[in-house]
């Protein structure tokens, strides 16, 4: 049955990565896939983490099944997180969350139940995205659109063009918003510019999906949550899929979730029955630890206050690296990106596009064991301040040869 089974091509991002474990080059450095790492080029279990661990294997009672939506208490501070507890929507029982295997589970099961309630709408996803996003709203065979994002120089946002994107999509239609630190450009919209969107987005009657996969990540955990705000202010029913992989560092435990606005109490209620429907054909009911650590951080005051700081200190680590890459670059002559260094300043989160070519891009992996995605995305989190010179010689050394 299999003698004539093609393969198929490695992930563009997980492939890297495996590339980036097998090379014996003793000073490689991956810049690639999306994960923080120190200052000792290491991803930590956050102390926070830790204490959080150590109280559940103290008071952990049963292994049993959660509900095929996950935790309730777990989707309350997930709600929290996401509005607050004053917003509106919450006393009025709009929201519906469902805990998920990662963000990554979360539009899975989003694009899942949506196409079985809306068969007939399309996706729109930026262009550039997270490559994901095309691959899962294509594998339930919902048809993907792009609408621009970037201009020329892939550093800023084209925001008259992605305007005239969004303005051809059609009612019912799901458009896929990166809610902050764009991934893989860093680029967002300001306040205003997301106001706009969520005018032009109910005007269009279009439901927004906000990937928000990096709160705390950009501006500060409430700073990042404004676009969420907003298009909650705007349009009727909206679709929030959350990720902790990043900011409370717990890639491998896969925490997200999935939360949806309705107009009314009862929608939400036939929301969830929907997504329960999805999840249970997919994993029947998520996976406990992580939830329950997210759970017991966010339900203690001096484990949250301790989450929060090691959230700002990652944060300013990655402000920290990019302002000493610019400096670096700018002490070699070097202009990356058709655009001035600053735009490295001004971008959120971990990821930017350094403008390099394929062919550098590869000389620096054979020639440097330097690592970044085909795209010329880099993750800042993969410097520390030792290794930003070297890196920018090596970029110097491919741009000038
Ligand atoms: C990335 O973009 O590198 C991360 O979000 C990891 C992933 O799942 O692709």
């Amino acid at each position: 049955m299999f003698e004539n089974t093609p393969t198929a091509p490695p992930d563009a991002i997980f492939g890297l990565a495996e590339t980036f474990r097998d090379d014996p080059n003793p000073n490689k450095i991956n810049l690639g896939i999306g994960v923080y790492r120190n200052e000792q080029g290491h991803t930590p279990v956050l102390r926070a983490v830790h204490l959080a661990e150590q109280r559940i294997w103290n008071t952990e009672s049963t292994k049993s099944y959660l509900p095929i939506e996950g935790d309730r208490t777990y989707a309350e501070f997930v709600q929290l997180l996401l509005l607050g507890d004053n917003h509106p929507v919450l006393q009025e029982g709009r929201l519906t969350t469902a805990q998920t295997p990662g963000g990554t589970g979360a539009i899975s099961i989003a694009a899942d139940f949506l196409k079985r309630l809306r068969p007939d709408a399309s996706a729109w996803v930026p262009d550039p995205t997270w490559a994901n996003h095309k691959s899962i709203f294509s594998a339930v065979d919902t048809p993907v659109m792009t609408y621009p994002y970037l201009d020329s120089t892939g550093c800023r946002l084209a925001f008259e063009q992605l305007l005239e994107g969004l303005a051809r999509v059609a009612p019912g239609d799901i458009v896929i918003l990166h809610g902050c630190c764009h991934n893989p450009s860093g680029v967002d919209p300001d306040e205003e510019q997301w106001k706009a969107i969520g005018a032009l987005l109910a005007e269009r009657e279009a439901l927004p999906l906000v990937d928000l996969a990096y709160q705390g990540f950009g501006n500060g955990l409430l700073e990042d949550r404004r676009p969420v705000e907003i298009l909650c202010d705007q349009v009727p029913e909206l679709l929030i899929c959350n990720s902790f992989s990043k900011n409370f560092s717990l890639y491998n435990e896969r925490v997200g979730a999935l939360t949806v606005l309705t107009t009314s109490a009862e929608a939400a209620r036939a929301v969830l029955s929907q997504i329960r429907i999805s999840i249970r054909v997919s994993y029947s009911n998520p996976p406990a630890h992580g939830a329950s650590i997210v759970s017991t951080i966010l339900g203690d005051s001096d484990l949250r206050e301790l989450w929060q700081q090691e959230l700002s200190e990652m944060r300013t680590r990655i402000l920290e690296i990019r302002g000493l890459f610019v400096e670096e670059l700018d002490a070699r002559g070097l202009e990356l990106a058709q655009s001035t260094n600053q735009v490295f300043l001004e971008h959120h989160g971990m990821f930017s596009f350094t403008g390099l070519e394929p062919q550098q891009i590869n000389e620096l992996r054979k020639e440097h064991g330097i690592y970044m995605l085909a795209s010329s995305r880099i993750n800042f989190a993969g410097l520390t301040s030792e290794t930003v010179s070297p890196v920018c010689d090596a970029i110097a050394s491919v741009v000038n040869a």
